[in-house]
């Protein structure tokens, strides 16, 4: 599987999704520090535009090594840097990946992860030729659990006090999509180049 797979630009009405870069490092940092957007995360909010560096380096590593797609979510009208969607925990003989998202709180409502998730949903089945998408939730997070449906996931089951972070015990909500499972989505048009 080619190395150009995994860093994709991939275009819908409103968004680019493309591989981050350092000149992101700053509108990164105000997003994922911002403690509401990472209320159901299982890390703290970023404190340090080190952290951005951090996490830059790290998901452009894993892209080299065909493990995950890590994509910056940019506004087509601005060119802001809306958020960060994901595919990783990609198991390449199981054709399964685990789908992740996360927008700064002056995109929330807008349709974007809709719009942003289908996208790379559709990337996934089609050049990834995955089988299986996953997605693993706080049951108390009923923004992402309705970004999930709306995305057409099924929700598969329920972990019982799987996390603890900082003393505190949480459960995660299980839910999945299939190639298989909404074959009229599968016709919907995105655009994609490698960056
Ligand atoms: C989860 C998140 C990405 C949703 O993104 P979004 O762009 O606001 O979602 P959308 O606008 O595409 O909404 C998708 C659907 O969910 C619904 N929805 C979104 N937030 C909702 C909320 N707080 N309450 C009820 N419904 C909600 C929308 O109404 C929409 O359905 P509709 O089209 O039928 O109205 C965003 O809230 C976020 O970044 N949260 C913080 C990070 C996070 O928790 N990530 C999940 C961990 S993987």
């Amino acid at each position: 599987m080619s190395k150009e797979l995994f860093f994709p630009v991939i275009e819908t009405e409103r968004l680019t999704l493309k591989a981050l870069v350092i000149g992101d490092s700053d509108d990164l940092l105000e997003i994922f520090s911002d403690p509401e957007v990472m209320r159901y995360w299982n890390t703290a909010p970023w404190s340090t535009v080190q952290d951005s560096f951090d996490f830059i380096k790290e998901s452009n590593d894993s892209m080299q090594r065909r493990e995950s797609l890590i994509l910056g979510v940019y506004l087509n009208s601005t060119g802001e840097l809306a958020g960060k969607c994901m595919l990783f925990n990609y198991d390449k003989e199981s054709k399964r990946a685990e789908i992740g998202f996360g927008l700064g709180r002056s995109c929330w409502g807008k349709g974007y992860i809709s719009e942003a998730g289908e996208a790379l949903i559709q990337y996934g089945f089609k050049s990834l030729g995955l089988r299986r998408i996953e997605a693993e939730i706080d049951p108390d997070n009923q923004s992402s659990a309705m970004a999930l449906e709306k995305l057409g996931f099924s929700r598969e089951g329920l972990l019982r006090q799987r996390w603890e972070i900082n003393g505190i015990v949480s459960d995660s909500a299980m839910y999945g999509r299939l190639v298989s499972d909404h074959p009229e989505r599968n016709n919907q048009v995105i655009y994609t180049t490698n960056a």
